[in-house]
């Protein structure tokens, strides 16, 4: 397979290996993945499959044992090719809102002079206007999450990196976010590697699906997501019957690869 410098990320025949001897333990591969520009994959798979794993090594945070992972062509390099968001908000609580998005646009490079208006725009992206100047702790987990997600969105680069970023909000709470993250990424045009254990959630956000099996994690299902990506209402879109197979399809091969 030649290099594909097109890809936005591309997992060359990679395989894991956290420690050495008899205590080794393979998390991942081998797997290839080929992620074209603008594509909203999702990975979905058993706990302890290896996806977190898979985005430490696209992020960088990892190198992998075999093969070779780029992004945009290039090795990646930790914390500049992509915005990460994690289960968690991991915001810096002495640091107002817009404090926090503002440092990571000067992570980014952004000028001072620019920061403010980024930051209202970034905070009006992920629906959050009128907060900047508020305490992180003043918000709601949901809300919370937001701002990970816009800090996220500072980063320069077409990539965002989500690991089950909305597994511990109320479930009407996580359904807007996902409904506002999948309106962000139409409105960006990012690619997004979006870990879940939801098959529903990986239906409704994802263009594509790839589910992994039980450790070593290795491609179990691979499924592009034929539905609208804009123009059509949420309670729509989860109420069709394309949507209604391909939960059925993919909580089928999430069952089979955790048996
Ligand atoms: N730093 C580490 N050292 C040793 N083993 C690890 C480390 N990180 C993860 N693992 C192991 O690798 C496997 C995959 O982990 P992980 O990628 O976190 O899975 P997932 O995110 O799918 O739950 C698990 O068995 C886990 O225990
Ligand atoms: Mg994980």
């Amino acid at each position: 397979m030649s290099s594909s410098p097109d890809a936005a990320v591309e997992v060359r025949d990679v395989v894991h290996t956290y420690g050495t001897g008899p205590a080794a333990v393979t998390a991942l591969g081998p797997i290839d993945l080929h992620v074209p520009p603008g594509t909203f994959l999702v990975l979905v798979g058993a706990s302890g499959c290896g996806k977190t794993t898979l985005l430490r090594l696209i992020a960088g945070f990892e190198q992998p044992t075999t093969g070779t992972v780029t992004a945009a062509g290039r090795p990646p390099v930790p914390g500049r090719n992509a915005g990460l968001v994690f289960q968690q908000p991991r915001l810096l609580p002495w640091k107002t809102v817009g404090g926090n998005v503002g440092l990571a646009l000067r992570y980014a490079g952004v000028p001072r002079p620019e920061r403010s208006s980024q930051v209202t725009t970034l905070l009006n992206r992920v629906g959050l206007p009128h907060v900047a100047g508020r305490r992180t702790w003043q918000l709601s987990g949901g809300q919370q999450q937001r701002v990970a997600i816009a800090r996220a969105l500072a980063v320069d680069n077409p990539l965002l990196l989500l690991d089950e970023p909305f597994a511990a909000l109320d479930a009407l709470t996580r359904e807007r976010l996902q409904e506002d993250l999948r309106r962000v990424s139409v409105d960006t045009g990012r690619t997004c590697v979006f870990v879940t254990h939801s098959v529903d959630e990986a239906v409704f956000l994802g263009s594509r699906v790839i589910v992994l099996t039980s450790r070593p994690g290795r491609v179990a299902l691979d499924v592009d997501v034929d539905l609208p990506r804009s123009g059509v209402e949420p309670d729509e879109l989860r109420g069709s019957p394309e949507y209604a197979a391909l939960r059925a399809t993919i909580g089928h091969a999430v069952r089979a690869a955790a048996a």
